[in-house]
């Protein structure tokens, strides 16, 4: 960042999934959390139907109708997305959080926080995901996956868990305690992605980590959830999420060893870099009841109000929401500057 000159940043919010609304909150959070000294700031909603709206920067427009529509991807979007400093997308899941965008703002050529195409559409594919983790030896949830006319066959006993395998904020899972409920709880899935998985049910304490950084990357405390929502479901479901009162982050975990919290960290950042994430990811993991840890997921754009639990977990590791973000930012220009010595 040039001393004395402000960045200029543009921040993606909105976007066609269903966690559109959470992406707003996150977007006002962060815009607000800016300081207006160093950055200016201007606003790209994306609607639900798909349509990019250019803002001014103020916080009060994001949410509003349409005022100006644009075509993607062409039209004035991309144009102003190369006149940035920076891009921060602060969308969830499809559409946003899956490569989709970080595609188009590669195609642009401007630099933008957080995991780059592959990793960004890895991360976002619980199958593939898993995967690449096996593969470097990371201990993961065991699932099955079913693909669109394939007999369903659970291996694992009951309960088990059937998701998408491609969404978020547990929208289209259910947690199936008879085989009676599989089909219809793969039929729920399905609705919102083709790929869908069973996964053994686990035991035991969830945990979140947060990851910062590009070639060496941090791991924050991890913090306990516990989740106690208004559905009536004992897990981390949508309600628990994101209805006030949902959830409680204990950092340090309480309920965990020392040595489990440690491993919490150490395969956080494992996963991250064996997925090729840069910037920042949230890791969800399970601390089993005989103390072994599975990697749950990695979230490549966390819930980002200064609420949320990745800034909670760096708040408490001694990084401020506003340092965040300007860590985040230069993490961005340093991989930019980094990338565009490449040759193609
Ligand atoms: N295999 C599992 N065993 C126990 N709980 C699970 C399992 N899979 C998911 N859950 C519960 O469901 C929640 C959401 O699942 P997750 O795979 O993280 O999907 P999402 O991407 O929607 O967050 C988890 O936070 C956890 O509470
Ligand atoms: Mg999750």
């Amino acid at each position: 960042m040039k001393e004395g000159k402000r960045v200029r940043v543009a921040v993606i919010a909105g976007g066609r999934s269903s966690e559109h609304d959470i992406s707003v909150a996150s977007a006002r959070s962060v815009i607000e959390a800016l300081d207006p000294d160093r950055y200016d700031v201007q606003t790209i909603e994306i609607h639900r139907d798909g349509r990019w709206a250019l803002g001014s920067g103020e916080t009060r427009e994001l949410g509003r109708p349409v005022a100006e529509t644009l075509p993607v991807p062409t039209g004035s979007v991309p144009e102003t997305l190369g006149q940035v400093d920076v891009v921060l997308p602060i969308l969830h899941g499809p559409f946003g959080e899956d490569g989709t965008v970080q595609g188009l703002l590669e195609l642009a050529g401007v630099p933008y926080v957080g995991a780059g195409v592959t990793a960004s559409a890895l991360c976002m594919d619980k199958d593939l995901f898993k995967a690449v983790c096996r593969d470097k030896g990371i201990p993961v949830t065991q699932s099955v996956t079913v693909r669109n006319g394939e007999r369903p066959e659970n291996p694992f006993g009951y309960p088990v868990f059937v998701k998408p395998a491609r969404l978020g904020s547990s929208v289209g899972i259910t947690k199936v305690g008879e085989e009676a409920r599989l089909q219809d709880a793969i039929a729920l899935a399905r609705r919102h992605d083709e790929k869908v998985l069973i996964e053994e049910f686990v035991s035991g304490v969830e945990v979140e980590c947060g990851v910062l950084g590009n070639r060496e990357p941090i791991a924050s405390l991890p913090g306990e959830i516990v989740a106690h929502g208004f559905s009536g479901v004992d897990w981390y479901d949508y309600s628990a999420k994101y209805d006030e009162g949902g959830m409680d982050l204990i950092v340090p975990p309480e309920r965990i060893s020392e040595e489990a919290a440690e491993r919490v960290q150490q395969l956080s950042v494992e996963a991250f870099i064996a997925s090729d994430c840069e910037g920042m990811a949230r890791a969800d993991c399970f601390v089993r009841d005989d103390g072994e840890v599975l990697v749950n997921e990695l979230n490549t754009i966390p819930g980002f109000t200064a609420t949320s639990v990745y800034a909670k977990l760096f708040e408490a590791s001694g990084i401020p929401y506003p340092e965040l973000l300007d860590r985040l930012v230069e993490l961005a220009l340093e991989r930019h500057g980094r990338r565009s010595r490449l040759e193609f």
